[in-house]
């Protein structure tokens, strides 16, 4: 989602300086084009080298630059930006944002922005809680602004509060609503995700190679186009954003009951969990030890079908999305599955691709089957959401 998007980090003089680097970091292997500008106070901290050489590009520092104000450098680069993101945002930086103030390239960039704005606040504690900067902050969330943190932890002063710098995963996060359009605002989305736990004895399971990344790609991209996502996520499925409804669940019976409450009244369910289609007959509630038993019969029972039940009439939210894991026959077995289950598409992928950081696929809905060729996952999830929005249409 941050393929080709323009992000203008501004960064001011506080003692978190160097974990910005890591952002940039992260922003350019995501796609993005990054340029820096830093304060004076930001230079005494860490040298704008270590930016030029992440960014490839020139940090610029200085309003009264003769060869950079040739060309009103500072309206250029607020005019480049689709999003500027102030990082460490000081007590400073925030006081003169809210009051207007334009006295250095950074302020005075973003007196000439319209673009959105991301503040990532991170000072001690005292000054966060100063009467003066919740008075400023107050000011800049009235106009819209939006803030990523501070977090809560301890500071670079060893004392312990909010003031820390949010993660840089954390402030893509909260930046990917800012920069995408916002075409799923008013729908409600349920998505499941992940393995399923079956225990067996207190200690054994029944379990897959699923990880959840795809679908918590899923759900972080539709909640990103302003989608109210509820993701119901089994066992270790990967972190969400703090907007969207998270369930945890771990078994194939809890994930039903998730789901099924989540979907009454929603747009769209989209099935990528990996669901066992089986569980043990009998729950063994101590640890089976070896040589209690010398051979073993395991009795399985078949699981419910969330999708058929979710796709059922009197259930069915407008859409369904199914996934199909197959080690063989893929569109084949997919395209039976589709048509068994009433759904509208299904992501048919191999068995292959669970717990591996790529996937590849077929798109298949009753008049169309595309092949996806291997991407990242989170590549792969855009497509589908792409896929989903033509569907909608
Ligand atoms: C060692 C040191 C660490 C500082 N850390 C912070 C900080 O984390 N947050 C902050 O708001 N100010 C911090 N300051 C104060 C700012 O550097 C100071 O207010 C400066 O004027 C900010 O300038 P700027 O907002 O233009 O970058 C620190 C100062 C020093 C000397």
């Amino acid at each position: 989602m941050l393929t080709g998007k323009h992000i203008l980090i501004g960064i001011g003089g506080g003692i978190a300086v160097y974990r910005v680097a890591e952002l940039v970091r992260l922003l350019i292997r995501q796609g993005a084009e990054v340029r820096c500008v830093m304060t004076r106070s930001a230079c005494e901290f860490v040298t704008p080298l270590t930016f030029e050489a992440l960014t490839g590009e020139e940090v610029h520092t200085e309003l009264f630059d003769l060869a950079g104000e040739r060309t009103m450098g500072h309206i250029q680069l607020a005019r480049w930006a689709d999003a500027v993101v102030i990082a460490p945002a000081t007590a400073n930086l925030i006081t003169k944002l809210a009051y207007g103030i334009a006295d250095d390239l950074l302020t005075t960039i973003m007196q000439v922005n319209d673009n959105p704005v991301l503040i990532v606040p991170a000072m001690n504690h005292s000054m966060w809680n100063s009467s003066a900067t919740q008075e400023n902050v107050e000011k800049l969330k009235f106009r819209g602004i939006c803030f990523s943190g501070p977090e809560h932890g301890e500071l670079a002063c060893g004392e312990e509060g909010p003031g820390r710098l949010s993660e840089p995963e954390t402030i893509i996060e909260r930046l990917l609503p800012l920069i995408s359009e916002q075409n799923l605002a008013g729908q409600r989305w349920v998505i499941n995700a992940g393995p399923t736990w079956e225990s067996w004895d207190s200690v054994r399971l029944l379990t897959s190679r699923a990880t959840g990344t795809l679908g918590s790609c899923l759900a972080a991209i539709a909640s990103a186009h302003g989608a109210d996502v509820t993701f119901v996520a089994g066992p270790g499925t990967p972190e969400t954003p703090d907007s969207i409804h998270r369930i945890n669940v771990e078994s194939a019976g809890e994930m039903l009951t998730g789901c099924r409450e989540a979907a009454k009244g929603a747009d769209l369910f989209i099935a990528s969990a990996a669901v066992s289609d089986f569980r043990f007959s009998k729950l063994i509630t101590e640890k089976l030890k070896r040589g209690d038993i010398e051979q073993l019969q395991i009795e399985l029972t078949a699981n419910p079908d969330i999708v058929a039940t979710i796709a059922s009439p009197g259930e069915r939210p407008r859409h369904v999305i199914a996934f199909a894991a197959e080690s063989s026959n893929h569109v084949e077995h997919a395209r039976k599955k589709l048509d068994r289950k009433g759904v509208d598409a299904i992501f048919a992928n191999d068995t292959g691709n669970m717990g591996s950081a790529s996937a590849s696929g077929w798109w298949i809905t009753p008049d169309q089957i595309e092949q996806i060729d291997p991407l990242p996952k989170e590549k792969i999830a855009e497509k589908i959401i792409e896929k989903i929005m033509e569907l909608q249409q």
